[in-house]
């Protein structure tokens, strides 16, 4: 039975981690300690999952005291370097939620810190397990439309879940390194790995057009707004229990407020984001994030030298069409529910019913993590690398829209 500690007890550590962890995998991972800043917020997580372990705030102590195995990370972006070194520096591996991190120094000081100690990293790009992306990720592997020159991609996030980003920590740059990094690591993450190729070079413009302070007339936060009755992006934190256990019941220890208003003063992140992106095998790539759109979804086409690949996952329904180069068009089947990948080892621990999360890619990509996975041909497990790469196109585009100048991904990175 392995050993588990977790660091960062807020929605993610507890329905991802703490709930699985009582539930999906007791019979081969025990959660021995919780660390959070907010002490509260941790009693309440662990309160929430059904699980009992010690609280701590004081992350080494918990390691001294608890001796885990395994670290799993779930603060906020940019603390996750800080517990990742530490962690392996005590001798634990660790499995780190996305983005690994937020700046080049800090995934460099990773990289260097998990060579130096022989442990491992993990992190966790559920993307690459959802079956739709999968079923791409196979067509390109068997070069269904050639060797692949140029792709657009599109992600639209709508004024529900993006909004969600501008009310709290995510919303401040030195938290979260920007959408580009929060988010769009998923997507980068999904295009490096489609493409099994290197960014090397990008470009950037970005701007924040819809979450600003003058878009309407707004208060600090939505619980105490005196435009809560006619606000559309009223968050009603008392009503959702959830919410209310990890967040406004325990708010007077850090001050952490969830409802914060999302035309604040003091958003410094972009809601509007094109990129350009260059690879080192030769492909070049556009890449547009909106956080304001009327619907949420992604749009991918990959232009190939026998053809053309057109992918849509948006308004609930997933489309892949695949044209030759005479313009014949051919639909995909593609799976219409989650499938069981059998080449992950645990798989067959998981029953159609406890499918769920983010497209049924939570539970199987804990299948790979918490049980091993010993057979991985899709290279679906992300290391370090990937995280480098992913993180690092949100990265340079951050110093290319800073600068106004294309930015080397080797000019921020020690282990390109
Ligand atoms: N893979 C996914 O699909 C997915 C989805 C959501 C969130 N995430 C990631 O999970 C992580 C947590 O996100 P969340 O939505 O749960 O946020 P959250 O704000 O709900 O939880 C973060 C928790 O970390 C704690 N924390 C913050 N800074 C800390 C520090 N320096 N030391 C110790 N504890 C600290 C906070 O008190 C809070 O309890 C983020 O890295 C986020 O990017 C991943």
């Amino acid at each position: 039975m392995k050993k588990y500690a977790i660091v960062g007890t807020g929605h993610r550590g507890t329905q991802a981690y703490l709930c699985p962890l009582a539930k999906e995998l007791p019979d081969c991972a025990t959660l021995v300690a919780a660390c959070d800043l907010n002490p509260k917020r941790a009693e309440a997580a662990l309160d929430y999952a059904g699980l009992s372990a010690p609280v701590y705030t004081d992350f080494d102590k918990m390691l001294a005291e608890t001796n885990p195995d395994t670290i799993i990370v779930t603060t906020k972006d940019a603390a996750h370097d800080e517990y990742i070194i530490r962690a392996l520096e005590a001798g634990c591996d660790v499995i780190t939620e996305k983005p690994m991190t937020t700046t080049g120094p800090k995934c460099n000081a990773i990289m260097e810190a998990e060579k130096r100690t022989g442990k491992n990293v993990a992190v966790t790009f559920n993307c690459r397990f959802m079956p739709f992306y999968v079923r791409v990720k196979e067509l390109l592997r068997e070069k269904i439309v050639g060797d692949i020159y140029s792709v657009h991609f599109e992600w639209m996030l709508n004024t529900d879940h993006g909004a969600d980003y501008f009310r709290r920590w995510h919303s401040r740059r030195e938290n979260s390194g920007s959408l580009l990094i929060h988010k769009s690591t998923h997507h980068f993450d999904l295009l490096n790995w489609w493409l099994e190729d290197e960014p090397v070079k990008v470009n950037a413009f970005g701007t924040r057009r819809f979450y600003t302070p003058d878009h309407q007339p707004h208060g600090e936060r939505c619980l105490t707004c005196q435009y809560k009755s006619t606000c559309e992006y009223y968050l009603d934190i008392e009503s959702d229990e959830f919410y209310k256990k990890i967040y406004l019941d325990v708010e007077d220890v850090d001050g952490y407020r969830r409802d914060r208003c999302i035309f604040s003063e003091e958003i410094d992140i972009e809601d509007t984001v094109a990129l350009n992106i260059q690879y080192k095998g030769g492909v070049v790539a556009t890449y547009a994030l909106n956080a304001h759109c009327p619907y949420e979804g992604m749009k991918i086409v990959f232009n190939g030298e026998k053809g053309r690949i057109e992918v849509a996952d948006c308004l609930g329904k997933k489309t892949l069409t695949v044209f030759n180069r005479q313009g014949d068009e051919i639909v995909y089947n593609i799976p219409q529910k989650n499938t069981l990948p059998k080449h992950l080892a645990g798989a067959d621990q998981l029953t159609k019913d406890n499918l769920g999360g983010h497209g049924g890619s939570d539970p199987i990509m804990r299948a790979a993590l918490f049980r091993g996975c010993t057979h991985d041909p899709l290279g679906q497990v992300a290391d370090t690398r990937a995280g480098m790469f992913s993180l690092g196109i949100g990265a340079a585009a951050n110093v290319s829209m800073a600068e106004g100048r294309s930015v080397e991904l080797s000019e921020l990175f020690d282990f390109i």
